[in-house]
């Protein structure tokens, strides 16, 4: 290749790279997988080495570069940064609106409505369409420079597209993910060091990292909400200013509303209040603005607040409670859990008496015993944690040397406490059935946690592959099994011995696999000797899965405890491969996708769709046989329903090719 295509090519990968990012994180809906995406970049990194002269300080490879700083800089906003008028009570929100009103001389206002998100402030300036300096709110007009920080998150654009203006400075919120937040302290504790007690305090922690290089490595995201200040453009709205910023490239909080009235904006408050666990972060309320930027205007601002603008708040989601004791909890992969079993409290209208400790190491950090008094946050889908103590009872905790269920020796290995006695520890053993007959394994049903136990106790399972020789006779030897339920069970059972490839490497537990790269294993591997055969490489082509869990997965198959358990159930059960039941399903079906899908990448999708001889369709014409919605989709929807077409959710795409959700 001569100079001049090396640098077309490098700029078409850059241009390529952007455009990918903005479908991903703007517009929530990405065209090609991971791996392509990966492709993508790589292709690029490797140019850039090579031909060093093209070099560019705003190229996507350039997220992360300089040194650690020696300090922080102090800059001025560009505009003041605000805080808001706040509260827990709807009917401070009432008596806003009346002020708002009747400020305005108005009967009615419209107010643009949007989740408040539990995270740091920052303002993030663009110079003609590219990202320049990020800073923290500090006192409101003065914060910290973190731009080396800031440019390391992936959804802030380093450069926006359609006509930026000359000048743009945004603010908006950057969080940490509930469960980035959960793993990160697993690591930092791992370390010896100390975890951060919320995703707040994450975000903040990173953010204020004088080595842009750790920041990096933290699951920091960013979502926009406002405008600082900009020039060459006005605005009427602010609908239309976030019209506008979108448009640039940038994400904005969601999901968003206009409401026209308190008892509205009360709706949307409680709605958000139901969402708030479906979602992956923390948001703490509501923010209620003016949607006219002139009435803004108008109404102005106190000193430390705008006057259009009100933050309606959840009520807090943690308490203060007493631990009554500390339960060691025996999981089927042998790692004991401590649990702290709590004096009941109710926690946003649930009431919790059992709180996760996670693992050795963090009680050990939190100190952390019986009497002591503690702090318990119920957030997001998570099981509550303890977040820290607040009165110390001046007991000692006691950490278990033998197995609770077993009474094997326990071993360390940091930050976990192990019980090494595999499945002749009946927790485990116990553990391991209850996940191979869950739904997306062997899905037997029948075979509650109580059946589990009372077949290990009467030695009627003593290995894994036990289950799938249990007799009739046997089950009816137990407290509660009838012949009708008994037969079930048994036909159950015997059906369950035919199961797809996806589904028995779901079924073996392997730490760190659950049904999606299962089923992704599964499509790549097709049978299970190949699936027995199969490399550390071969399993890094596949989209998730990195060098750790790779490692971990060839490991674990090829253990010859494991092995013997996977021999012996082979020649109880079939496997059948995933080409036996694929290949015809949507043999010349056209197939359309629209909106987000939640458990594949439209690349994954296209893949599954073609395995089954079928064909992707990019828009929906006459051809059309099936039209697959996801989240937000777009018109193709309208138009399918329109033209009469069959229109399925992902869930009923994924049963129909015989897959699970
Ligand atoms: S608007 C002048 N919108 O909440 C108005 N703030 O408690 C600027 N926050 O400092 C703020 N989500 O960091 C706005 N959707 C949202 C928000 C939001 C979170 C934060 C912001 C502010 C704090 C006030």
């Amino acid at each position: 290749m001569g100079r001049e295509k090396i640098k077309d090519r490098i700029e078409e990968l850059r241009k390529l790279i952007e455009y990918h990012d903005y479908l991903y994180y703007v517009k929530n809906s990405p065209e090609i997988s991971d791996q392509e995406y990966d492709e993508l970049f790589y292709e690029l990194k490797r140019l850039e080495e090579e031909f060093p002269e093209f070099r560019s300080p705003d190229s996507p490879t350039q997220r992360v570069g300089g040194k650690p700083l020696e300090e922080f800089v102090v800059v001025e906003h560009v505009a003041p940064m605000l805080s808001l008028d706040s509260s827990h009570k709807y009917e401070d929100f009432v008596r806003f609106d009346e002020r708002v009103r009747r400020n305005l001389g108005v009967e009615k206002v419209e107010y643009f409505v949007e989740p408040k998100l539990d995270g740091l402030s920052v303002e993030v300036v663009y110079e003609y369409g590219k990202f320049v300096r990020a800073a923290t709110r500090g006192d409101g007009v003065r914060g910290e420079d973190i731009t080396a920080n800031v440019k390391t998150i992936r959804s802030v654009p380093l450069k926006l597209f359609n006509d930026p203006p000359r000048m743009l400075a945004v603010r908006g919120e950057v969080i940490m993910p509930i469960d980035g937040f959960l793993k990160l302290n697993e690591q930092l504790l791992a370390e010896g060091k100390a975890p951060f007690a919320n995703p707040r305090n994450a975000a903040a922690g990173s953010l204020r990292q004088l080595d842009p290089r750790i920041t990096a490595t933290r699951p920091l995201e960013i979502y926009f909400y406002d405008i600082l200040r900009v020039e060459g453009v006005s605005f009427n709205l602010h609908t239309e200013e976030r019209n506008c910023l979108e448009n640039w490239g940038l994400r904005l909080t969601m999901p968003a509303e206009i409401v026209e009235s308190a008892p509205q904006v009360a709706e949307f408050f409680k709605r958000m209040e139901r969402v708030r666990d479906d979602l992956p972060y923390e948001i703490d309320g509501i923010v209620i603005k003016v949607n006219n930027l002139e009435f803004r205007e108008i109404l102005g601002y106190t000193s430390r607040f705008p006057r259009w603008a009100y933050a309606l708040k959840f009520a807090p989601r943690e308490k203060i409670t007493t631990v009554l004791d500390i339960e060691w909890s025996v999981g089927r992969t042998g790692v004991v859990t401590p649990i702290a079993i709590l004096e009941p409290v109710n926690i946003g209208g649930v009431q919790v008496s059992r709180a996760s400790l996670h693992n050795l190491a963090e009680v050990k950090f939190k100190d952390i015993a019986p009497g002591d008094k503690v702090r318990v946050v119920r957030a997001g889908d998570v099981i509550p944690y303890v977040v820290e103590k607040v009165e110390d009872s001046g007991k000692e905790l006691v950490i278990p040397d033998r197995c609770p269920v077993c009474n094997t020796t326990l071993v360390e290995k940091n930050p976990f406490l192990i019980c090494p006695n595999k499945y002749a520890c009946k927790a485990q053993l116990a553990g391991a059935i209850r996940h191979l007959v869950s739904k997306e394994a062997f899905d037997i049903k029948g075979l509650g946690e109580r059946t589990v136990e009372l077949l290990i106790d009467r030695g009627l399972i003593k290995r894994v592959v036990d289950l799938f020789s249990l007799k009739k006779k046997d089950l009816l030897s137990l407290p509660g099994f009838g012949e009708k339920s008994a037969n079930n069970l048994i036909t159950a059972i015997s059906k369950a011995k035919r199961i797809t490839l996806d589904r028995f490497i779901h079924a073996l537990g392997i730490p760190g696999v659950g049904y999606k790269i299962s089923r992704d294993i599964a499509l790549k591997c097709v049978n299970v000797d190949n699936f027995l055969r199969v490399t550390e490489e071969e399993l890094k082509q596949i989209d998730g899965i990195g060098e750790l869990l790779a490692k971990g997965i060839v490991e674990f198959i090829n253990d010859p405890y494991h092995r013997e358990i996977i021999e012996d159930m082979l020649e109880k059960i079939e496997v059948l491969p995933m080409s036996y039941s694929s290949g015809e399903k949507l043999k010349g079906v056209k197939v359309v996708f629209t909106g987000t899908l939640s458990s594949m990448t439209r690349g994954e999708a296209r893949k599954l769709v073609e395995l089954e001889g079928g064909e992707v369709q990019s828009s929906v014409t006459s051809k059309t046989d099936i039209v697959v919605v996801g989240d937000r989709p777009g018109s193709k929807l309208d138009k399918a329903k329109a033209m009469g077409i069959k229109v399925l959710n992902e869930k009923e795409f994924l049963e129909l090719i015989g897959l699970r959700y």
